[in-house]
């Protein structure tokens, strides 16, 4: 068998939820072209949210979830192949003119990167970089836009006596907050935070991540948000989702992922983030000896199998499906198939 034929496809009994989901990503391949090779970094990732859903992926540095994420947006460079679908309110964004695909990433589906003062405009006030987003998607008035870039900067705790101020008169944790409440401002359905965080201490970063899951909550934005940190996210968001070597190996309601992990690797890694915000530990998780595999390095069978404490021979060679595990979860290991006998 070839890694080809290895699938980690959309289980069945989602049909259902996918028929009304917001968002439905199925057997998405994402490769980058790196001196002359291909190498396949997501390799059929396949998951659905429902408006209003809050889903958190992990994985340790490598897995494959910022490739995932810029995937869904087309936002790679030239230097990637992506393939499958992602159906976003039913259009599939990796078909869809760039025309089309500008208007959903404008005001359908926003996203949140780590460095808000690159991503700010240095020369212009925060209010002026909210206001004329509303005003050219939502073709209000500049005192309208206004208005609505001041109770949104409200709500990311920014007071509007500041709103005049320029991005470099804010702290890390405040650009980051102006980031959030741009990513807001056109009202989308769907928020893509990847790591939007990392880069302030670990105080702001619980802050901030609690401040968006609140917004998110309240007006019932759906929100993929991704942390190297487990628990902060399994606090955050409804659904985990665990990446591993470019694949979904885990996914189901948060608290039971966490507090009862299915998968060897969900396991390893919630023992390995015991504490909020460790940088370190994102490059060297404790008690998870060895490193993933690099994408050009991922062969048959498991590929968590040649760290796994529970390895079988099996493990080696047989196919790996997102199985069923429970009421809303799955996961990829031998050990949840049907056949198995359930031992996890
Ligand atoms: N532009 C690129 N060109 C070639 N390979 C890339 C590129 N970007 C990422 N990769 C490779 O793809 C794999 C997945 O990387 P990715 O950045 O998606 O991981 P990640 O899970 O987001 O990691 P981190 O937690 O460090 O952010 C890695 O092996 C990485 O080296
Ligand atoms: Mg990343």
């Amino acid at each position: 068998m070839t890694t080809d034929t290895v699938k980690n496809e959309p289980l069945a009994t989602e049909d259902a939820e996918t028929a009304s989901a917001l968002l439905d990503v199925r057997d998405l391949h994402v490769s980058y072209r790196q001196g002359g090779r291909t190498v396949p970094a997501v390799r059929g990732v396949s998951f659905s949210l429902a408006p209003g859903d809050t889903l958190g992926i992990a994985g340790e540095s490598g897995c494959g979830k910022s490739t995932m994420a810029l995937g869904l947006l087309r936002l790679h460079g030239a230097k990637a192949q992506v393939s499958g679908e992602v159906l976003f309110r039913g259009e599939d964004l990796l078909t869809t003119t760039w025309s089309r695909l500008r208007a959903v990433r404008w005001a359908g589906a926003s996203v949140v990167f780590q460095g808000a003062m690159s991503a700010l405009n240095p020369v212009r006030t925060v209010l002026e970089q909210i206001v004329e987003p509303i005003v050219l998607h939502d073709k209000v008035s500049a005192k309208e836009a206004e208005r609505r870039a001041a109770e949104l900067l409200d709500s990311v705790g920014i007071p509007s006596r500041r709103m005049r101020s320029y991005p470099h008169e804010f702290s890390g944790g405040q650009r980051q907050r102006v980031m959030i409440a741009m990513a807001l401002a056109c009202r989308p359905d769907l928020i893509i935070a990847d790591e939007p965080t990392t880069a302030l201490d670990v105080m702001v970063q619980a802050q901030i991540l609690e401040l968006l899951a609140e917004l998110v909550r309240e007006s019932r934005i759906a929100v993929i948000m991704i942390t190297h940190d487990l628990s902060l996210l399994a606090h955050t968001c409804d659904r985990l989702a665990v990446m591993y070597a470019g694949r979904i190996v885990e996914l189901g309601p948060s608290r039971q992922v966490l507090d009862s992990p299915k998968h060897p690797y969900t396991r390893a890694l919630s023992r390995a983030f015991p504490t909020i915000g460790d940088p370190a530990s994102r490059l060297a998780p404790a008690g998870l000896a060895g490193d993933p595999p690099r994408p050009s390095e991922v062969g048959d069978g498991c590929a968590f199998a040649a760290r796994c404490s529970e390895v079988t021979e099996a493990c080696r060679t047989g196919e790996m499906l997102l199985w069923p595990a429970g009421p809303g979860r799955s996961a990829a290991c031998l050990r949840v198939r049907p056949d198995h006998g359930g031992t996890s």
